[in-house]
């Protein structure tokens, strides 16, 4: 039996920006997907106990909401070019990342499923296929992604990200912080769409804000070299400035904004595609910011970011 596992990631700084080639900087969450493989016949066991069999034929009519997993299994072993009869093997998923929140829990799913399928069927995948596939799998589930998600839930660590460039591994400290719950599932192709809009619509103000964005991921990447905090905290907060200009705010995340402020956060912003989702906070008293949300009705955790793990083990 073997364990293969993705990594859950925060955006620090950048997401959106980075769909139009700027720079992201992203981090892995001490959260993650694991698969245990074992002998089967080609299912995968959710966590919860639902189990799916590898369809031989996937529904017609392109992928749909509640078949985007099929789809999503169909397209890793298409890219790593797997003949479905191949698989003698089930694959046991669970994983500790909150779905639809931002945490990167399905580029995480998507990436430890490639990686249980290379080691199960011993095809020595190179990482840039693992990469192929998880894109593969992300695209079904997201349309078109800029790939930062998979990258980080593939090496883990912290990297500055650029759609064609890739993951730009940065050696830092890991540090903490919390992140919460807004309570509504965040909503990536909607606010991406959103975002598409403005930039055809309204050009100089996307343009404005995006550029932004892209300059504070940079300021950002010198703030984690030097561990300064309050510089990375400010470049935070001016990131959820941007991101409400943009339109991918929702008042729950400004609610929760405001709160981890008051409760001496030195930066907070929404992370990942916003619309809802999850809410990341930089504070020197964190149980602070946790007990201002919980007081407001949101639930939160505190997790390492930027942990760099092996990547895979075998037993
Ligand atoms: O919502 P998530 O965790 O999938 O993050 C999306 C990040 C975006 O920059 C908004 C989109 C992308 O593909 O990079």
């Amino acid at each position: 039996m073997s364990t293969s596992i993705g990594y859950g990631k925060i955006i620090l700084l950048g997401e959106h920006a980075v769909v139009y080639g700027y720079p992201a900087v992203a981090a892995a969450l001490e959260r993650r997907v694991q698969i245990e493989t074992r002998r089967g016949s080609g299912m995968v066991i959710l966590s919860g106990g639902s189990a799916m069999a590898m369809r031989k034929r996937l529904p017609s009519g392109g992928p749909r909401e509640e078949d985007s997993f099929a789809w999503a299994y169909q397209a890793i072993i298409s890219s790593l070019g797997i003949e479905p009869s191949a698989i003698h093997h089930d694959f046991v998923v669970t994983s500790d990342i909150p779905p639809r929140s931002g945490l990167g829990s399905s580029a995480a799913l998507a990436v430890a499923l490639a990686r249980a399928l290379d080691s199960a069927l011993g095809l020595g995948a190179s990482e840039r296929a693992i990469a192929a596939a998880a894109h593969a799998a992300e695209s079904v589930f997201h349309g078109n992604p800029s790939g930062i998600d998979h990258a980080i839930a593939q090496y883990g660590g912290f990297g500055v990200y650029r759609k064609g460039t890739g993951l730009v591994p940065l050696r830092a400290n890991p540090f903490t912080l919390c992140v919460g719950q807004s309570g509504r599932s965040r909503d990536t192709r909607t606010c991406v769409q959103r975002v598409a809009r403005l930039h055809r619509d309204n050009p100089s103000v996307a343009l404005r804000s995006l550029e932004a964005l892209g300059l504070l991921a940079q300021s950002g990447v010198d703030a984690i070299l030097r561990g300064d905090r309050a510089a990375l905290g400010r470049a935070m907060n001016h990131n959820q400035e941007e991101l409400s200009v943009l339109g991918v705010s929702c008042d729950e995340i400004d609610a929760m904004c405001v709160a981890a402020r008051r409760a001496g956060a030195l930066g907070v912003k929404l992370t990942g595609g916003g619309g809802g989702g999850s809410v990341i906070a930089l504070a020197d008293d964190p149980e602070r910011v946790r007990g201002a949300w919980k007081q407001a009705g949101f639930e939160s955790f505190v997790a390492a970011v930027g942990g760099a793990q092996p990547l895979e083990t075998a037993g």
